[in-house]
């Protein structure tokens, strides 16, 4: 049933004699969430008209009451001046509602050779343009708390695990830069994205292009696209961008909430690795002794949060004809949820970061444990024995076990013990034992030595600069 209070004034109205019901006004309105793209779509509006005056399809007079009609909505909006309500459906309708109050019937002009279709597609992606530079910065931020960690941490030992057990010696500072490498490659996959983004839909128009004399390659210029769209139905029609933006901000996140586990773990009783700042703790109500690790924990659950994002576009997008629905409205909240959940986050694994402080009896403590320095016997075995490496291993594990029944570490088996396994072994083995020798050793590239990690350090502050 129309709602009789419901005498708005539709830019579409001519061909409707009833008023709009006021569910379809609910369920139609996006303004509450698209109202964030205002600037875009303000800066779009200023392009298309400077377009329209210099091929004449307005007149250079009704093109300077737009813009300036224009500037003075910006104004509104930024000083909170402006009106936004639910029977405007969208940022479109109210700025071109607006700027008819404003200048008059000139503002019906603005719209010559435009369609609320590629408006909204260019809107999206000069925002998603500019989010993907805001992101990018924050990653940067990350990427220099890793490094300041990790120069404080070259020559800290800790266990390095493989299925959660503990596998070899590492240091915590050649850990914290795997998490460097992924984050740098999350800012490439980002600027991979903004580069195939970087195209203009504008002048697309609903779905077919227009009959105006229009220029595109101005309109794209002037917004700092690449180029324009060479397809006018793909124009209107494709999100696929939206769907990397999202798909980055995934990958992301992935690697935001493994950090968060790992602190998450490292921070709990029995492993004790680091302590987080009181800044970044969290009480109990009920039990005095704890630090909670909240923020890891958040980071970790919102990555789901932005997964789903992605399953939301993704879900939407993949039974639609071409060329526009108003399926495609709901992109944009997806959009903006995995970009504010994913700000936070980054804001916050930089805070974690920075007030992280490794407790290194603690990690080299674990680093001694389980065997670690196992495979340095076996390598031993290879080098001076010439054992292939498969019977080293093999040798290895019978020094392990007989370690393991007699609750002692390999380092605490006695030479006899050794050469009554394999009689070929001397006392060089013994070297090759302890925790700090074997992360000394692993001067292969990209290996843990802190030789190799102070290289890499150097690396890694040349290439974020
Ligand atoms: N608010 C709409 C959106 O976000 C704008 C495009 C409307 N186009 C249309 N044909 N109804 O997609």
């Amino acid at each position: 049933m129309a709602d009789k209070e419901n005498k708005k004034k539709l830019m579409w109205g001519g061909r409707f004699t009833e008023n709009q019901d006021t569910v379809l006004s609910k369920i139609n309105s996006s303004i509450d969430f698209d109202k964030r793209l205002y600037k875009q779509d303000l800066n779009a509006s200023v392009a298309h008209c400077e377009m329209l005056m210099q091929q004449k399809i307005i007149t250079a007079q009704d093109g300077k009451k737009i813009l300036i009609g224009l500037s003075q909505i910006l104004d509104e909006i930024e000083n909170s001046n402006f009106k936004f309500s639910n029977d405007l459906e969208d940022i479109h309708t109210h700025i071109e509602s607006r700027l008819s109050e404003i200048i008059g019937d000139t503002a019906g002009r603005l719209h010559t050779a435009r369609s609320r279709n590629d408006q909204v597609a260019t809107d999206l992606r000069l925002w998603i343009r500019q989010s993907i530079d805001d992101i990018q910065i924050l990653i940067k931020e990350i990427l220099k708390s890793l490094i300041k960690q990790a120069e404080n941490n070259i020559e800290t030992i800790m266990p390095g695990f493989t299925h959660l057990q503990t596998a070899q010696p590492i240091t915590f500072a050649h850990h914290l830069l795997a998490y460097f490498e992924m984050f740098n490659r999350d800012i490439s996959r980002f600027q991979n994205c903004k580069d195939i983004l970087n195209e203009s839909p504008l002048g697309s128009g609903a779905i077919a292009g227009t009959a105006f004399n229009i220029d595109r390659n101005y309109t794209s210029r002037k917004l700092g696209f690449e180029r324009p769209m060479m397809n006018s139905i793909d124009g209107v029609s494709s999100r696929d961008f939206a769907v990397e933006f999202i798909s980055c901000c995934s990958i992301n996140s992935m690697h935001l909430s493994r950090l968060s586990e790992e602190i998450v773990i490292w921070m709990s009783e029995p492993f004790s690795f680091i302590k987080l700042s009181d800044s970044f703790s969290t009480g109990s109500s009920m039990l005095p002794q704890k630090r909670n690790p909240d923020a890891a924990e958040l980071v970790r659950a919102k990555s789901g949060r932005i997964i789903g994002d992605l399953n939301t576009l993704l879900i939407m997008l993949k039974g639609l004809p071409l060329a526009y629905s108003k399926d495609l409205q709901e992109d944009k909240e997806a959009v903006f949820d995995a970009y504010d959940t994913l700000k936070i986050c980054l804001i916050a694994m930089k805070g974690m970061i920075d007030n992280i402080s490794a407790n290194k009896e603690k990690m080299l403590h674990y680093a001694k444990g389980g065997f670690s320095t196992a495979t340095d016997l076996a390598d031993w075995l290879v080098i001076n024995l010439n054992l292939p490496f498969r019977d080293a291993h093999e040798t290895t594990g019978r020094i392990i076990r007989l370690a393991e029944k007699s609750n002692r570490t390999l380092g605490e088996i006695s030479l006899e013990e050794l050469i009554k396994i394999n009689p070929k072994i001397d006392e060089s083995i013994k070297d090759v034992l302890s925790v700090e020798n074997s992360v000394y050793s692993k001067c292969s590239f990209g290996g843990a030595s802190p030789k190799k990690i102070k290289e890499a350090l150097v690396l890694a502050k040349e290439r974020i600069e």
